[in-house]
């Protein structure tokens, strides 16, 4: 059997680092093993639009900003096929389809949906556009026919609705839909980087993020006004690690190459946090240390990304293609899909002839 992967991100602003180290990373080393037949990277802007309706003009500027990001870290489009969701208009016939196999209090269930209905205070006037994502997103897995998944855990519960989906679809209308496995990123720091303020979670609305974009200036100033541990106040002062953002930046970022390079007091980084927990290690310098480490990783993202800056036209360009692929894919398993459920009339001789003889 083939392995294809497909993935994909909202619309709705540049990606952080966030982004990076919890799924853009790990897709670049997918796509260069060399290991999979297919590769489809979706820019989803239809779903975007599920809680963003009144604001087109916001997915429409992003999804430039999207795409360089994607080639900036290193996603090939001769390898990976980039492409825009609503570009692809057999998704949503797909996705019509699928609706059929799901219930309202199935999807009501869904923590994901849930949490994110609470964020944005639709308790009370839920789009059913939003609503029906799940669904959506089901159709954007199957119509590519993927085995793997990579997303973040908070789309674990987007991708048992879609093997619940296709179980349904397959027991009901017979062997058509493959089923995917979810993908979750290996190193536990990467789950969720907490903002520069410490918050949870980076959000644009906090202005917490360390975006791919952010020149080498903006990157240093962000990484030495963070937040650290409020009870290490003086360098004699032991030092916290745990829940302790610049920590948690470094276990995702830092390698033991990086001691030799920047820091040679220090082999790895438990030596660095054994000090800090003691005491004695003060936080510019453990910032410091951060900031380099941080700058050798985005110096070649920011540099692929001036040069994709000055080729606009060929950005789209590549969406374009990428685009077309993709909905020559889809279209093949929107054929298989409504030859199972008997819904492809006028290719099915065996239905005319039948019709024929009733008459007869
Ligand atoms: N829900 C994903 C996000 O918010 C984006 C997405 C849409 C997606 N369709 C998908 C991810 C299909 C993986 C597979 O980032």
């Amino acid at each position: 059997m083939s392995n294809i992967i497909l993935t994909g991100d909202r619309p709705t602003g540049k990606l952080h680092i966030g982004h990076y180290v919890g799924s853009l990373k790990r897709r670049v080393e997918l796509q260069n093993t060399g290991d999979y037949d297919d590769i489809f990277i979706m820019i989803a802007d239809a779903q975007a639009l599920t809680d963003n309706a009144d604001n087109p003009e916001k997915v429409r500027q992003n999804i430039v900003e999207v795409a360089l990001d994607y080639l900036s870290c290193g996603l090939d489009p001769n390898v990976s096929t980039i492409f825009i969701q609503s570009m692809v208009p057999q998704l949503t016939e797909l996705s019509f389809y699928y609706m059929n196999l799901v219930t309202v209090s199935r999807l009501q269930r869904n923590p994901t949906v849930k949490a994110e209905i609470q964020m944005r205070n639709f308790e009370t006037s839920i789009p059913v556009g939003f609503f029906t994502y799940p669904i959506s997103q089901a159709a954007d897995i199957t119509a590519f026919k993927a085995t793997v998944v990579p997303v973040g855990e908070d789309q674990m519960p987007m991708i048992e609705q879609t093997k619940e989906i296709v179980h349904k679809f397959n027991y009901v209308y017979g062997e058509t839909l493959v089923d995917p496995k979810i993908m979750l990123p290996d190193n536990k720091a990467c789950l969720r980087l907490p903002g520069t303020d410490g918050s949870a979670k980076m959000s644009k609305s906090l202005g917490n993020c360390i975006y791919l974009s952010d020149s080498e200036e903006d990157v240093r100033k962000k990484i030495m006004s963070m937040f650290t541990d409020p009870t290490h106040l003086r360098v004699e002062d032991p030092g916290h690690v745990e829940g302790n953002p610049v920590f948690i930046y470094l276990d995702a970022f830092c390698r033991d190459e990086h001691f030799a390079e920047f820091w040679p007091e220090y082999q790895n980084l438990q030596e660095v946090k054994d000090h800090y927990t003691r005491g004695g290690l003060g936080d510019v310098k453990v910032k410091k240390f951060l900031n380099n480490v941080m700058q050798s990783e985005l110096a070649p993202i920011r540099e692929r990304r001036a040069q994709w800056e000055k080729d606009i036209p060929a950005v789209y360009e590549i969406l374009k293609k990428g685009s077309e692929r993709a909905e020559s894919v889809a279209a093949q398993t929107l054929a298989e899909v409504r030859e199972a459920m008997k819904i492809n009339y006028f290719d099915d001789m065996a239905l005319i002839k039948e019709q024929a003889e009733r008459y007869k």
